[in-house]
C-alpha cells in the first residue's frame, strides 16, 4: 500500500499562534483534513497526518519518508509561501500532489501570472501594479477599474470599494489596500460580464475541464465581486449553477489555456469573467484550491458534475500517478 503524507495548514494551529480570522481564511478546517484522510484511505492509500511546513521539516530531519505527499499547505509568509512545502519535498526527492514551486509562486502573484498569460495569448484584462497610492493619479487605463491585493486569495481585499470610477476612488482604495495588506495593488480593467469558476484536473495536454460553474450574484450580495464577504457568507447572496452555453464553454477554454500556460498540475480551479461583449477573460488560478468537503467551490463543481468527494480526490491522485508511473504500478485502487 502506498504511504501518503498529508500536509495542511490547520486553521486552529494558526489562530492559536495569534493570527486573525481574515488572515487565516484560506486555512484548513478539521473537516477538510478528516475528509481528505477518509477519501485517501478509501482510495487505497495508507495516510499519515503531517501538518504544516515546520512539522514537515521536523519529520524530514527526523528521517520520516512517504511514497508521496498530498499537499494543501498555503503557508503564511512571503511570496513563496505556497512553494515552501514543494521546495522542501523536492530537496528530499519526495513526489507530491499539485503544482511545483515555480507555479505556486507565479500564480500567487497575479501580476506576474498575467504577464505569462499575455505572452501565451490567453485573454486577461489590462492591468498596472501600484506600490504607492499616489501612483493612482497617473493611471491611464480607462475607468471603471478594479483594485485588489496582488497576492491574496479567498476574496481578501475585494468588496464595495474595489471598483473605482475615477482617480479619487482609485487612490483611496489603493491606499486602504496597501495599508491593510502590506503589498502592491493590482489595478485591472473592470470586467462587467458573467463570472465563471472552472474545475480542472490533469496537466498539459491531458488537462481537462470537469465542470464550469457560473457564480451568480443575488440582490443581497455584497457589491463588486466575489469577495471575502460573499465567499464566507454565500448563503442567500451567491448562487452557483453548472453551465454549458457557448459563453460558458468559451470560459472553460480560456481556463484550460491559462492552466496550461501556468503549468498547473493535478487539479484546481480557475476564475474567469467576461467583458461587456461577453468575451471571457482569465482572472486567476488556484493551483491549491480549497477542498472542504461541504463548501469549497471545486467540490461543488465536481458534485454538480456527478462526482462524490472521493471521486474528485481520486481524479486528482490519478492525475498525480500518471506523472509517476513507478508509483502507479504499485498502487491498487480500492473498489468504488
Ligand atoms: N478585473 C476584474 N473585473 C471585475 N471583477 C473582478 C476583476 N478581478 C477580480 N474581480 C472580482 O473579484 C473576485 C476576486 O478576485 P480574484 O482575483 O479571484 O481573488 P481571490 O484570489 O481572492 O479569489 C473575482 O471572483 C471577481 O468577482
Ligand atoms: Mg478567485
Amino acid at each position: 500500500m502506498l504511504r501518503v503524507g498529508l500536509t495542511y495548514d490547520l486553521r486552529q494551529d494558526y489562530l492559536d499562534m495569534g493570527f486573525g480570522e481574515e488572515e487565516t481564511a484560506e486555512f484548513d478546517s478539521p473537516r477538510t483534513i478528516e475528509g481528505l484522510e477518509t477519501a485517501l484511505a478509501d482510495l487505497g492509500f495508507a495516510v499519515e497526518r503531517v501538518g504544516h511546513v515546520k512539522k514537515l521539516a521536523e519529520k524530514l530531519v527526523g528521517g520520516a519518508r512517504w511514497d508521496f505527499v498530498f499537499n494543501i499547505c498555503e503557508g503564511v509568509s512571503g511570496l513563496g509561501r505556497e512553494s515552501q512545502v514543494p521546495c522542501l519535498l523536492d530537496a528530499y526527492g519526495i513526489p507530491y500532489v499539485f503544482s511545483d514551486p515555480l507555479t505556486t509562486a507565479l500564480t500567487l502573484d497575479k501580476a506576474m501570472a498575467k504577464k505569462v498569460l499575455a505572452h501565451d495569448g490567453v485573454p486577461t484584462a489590462d492591468f498596472v501594479l501600484l506600490t504607492d497610492a499616489a501612483q493612482a493619479k497617473a493611471v491611464t487605463l480607462p475607468f471603471p477599474l478594479f483594485a485588489k491585493p496582488v497576492a491574496e486569495g479567498s476574496g481578501k481585499g475585494v468588496g464595495p470599494a474595489s471598483k473605482a470610477s475615477n482617480h479619487v476612488e482609485l487612490e483611496a482604495v489603493t491606499a486602504d489596500l496597501i495599508r491593510q495588506f502590506h503589498q502592491p495593488v493590482i489595478v485591472e480593467t473592470y470586467l462587467p460580464g458573467r463570472e465563471f469558476t472552472v474545475g480542472i484536473v490533469g496537466e498539459g495536454k491531458t488537462a481537462r475541464v470537469i465542470g464550469i460553474m457560473e457564480v451568480i450574484f443575488d440582490t443581497a450580495a455584497t457589491a463588486n465581486g466575489y469577495g471575502y464577504d460573499n465567499k464566507q457568507h454565500w448563503e442567500g447572496k451567491i448562487g452557483y449553477e453548472l453551465v454549458t452555453d457557448p459563453e460558458a464553454v468559451a470560459a472553460g477554454d480560456v481556463a484550460l489555456a491559462g492552466w496550461r500556460s501556468l503549468r498547473c498540475r493535478d487539479g484546481g480551479r480557475a476564475d474567469v469573467k467576461s467583458d461587456a461583449a461577453g468575451r471571457p477573460h482569465f482572472i486567476e488560478v488556484n493551483p491549491l484550491a480549497g477542498l472542504h468537503p461541504d463548501y469549497s467551490d471545486l467540490v461543488f463543481l465536481s458534485n454538480f458534475a456527478g462526482w462524490r468527494y472521493r471521486d474528485l480526490i481520486g481524479a486528482i491522485t490519478d492525475a498525480f500517478l500518471t506523472r509517476h508511473p513507478a508509483l502507479a504500478a504499485r498502487h491498487v485502487r480500492a473498489a468504488a
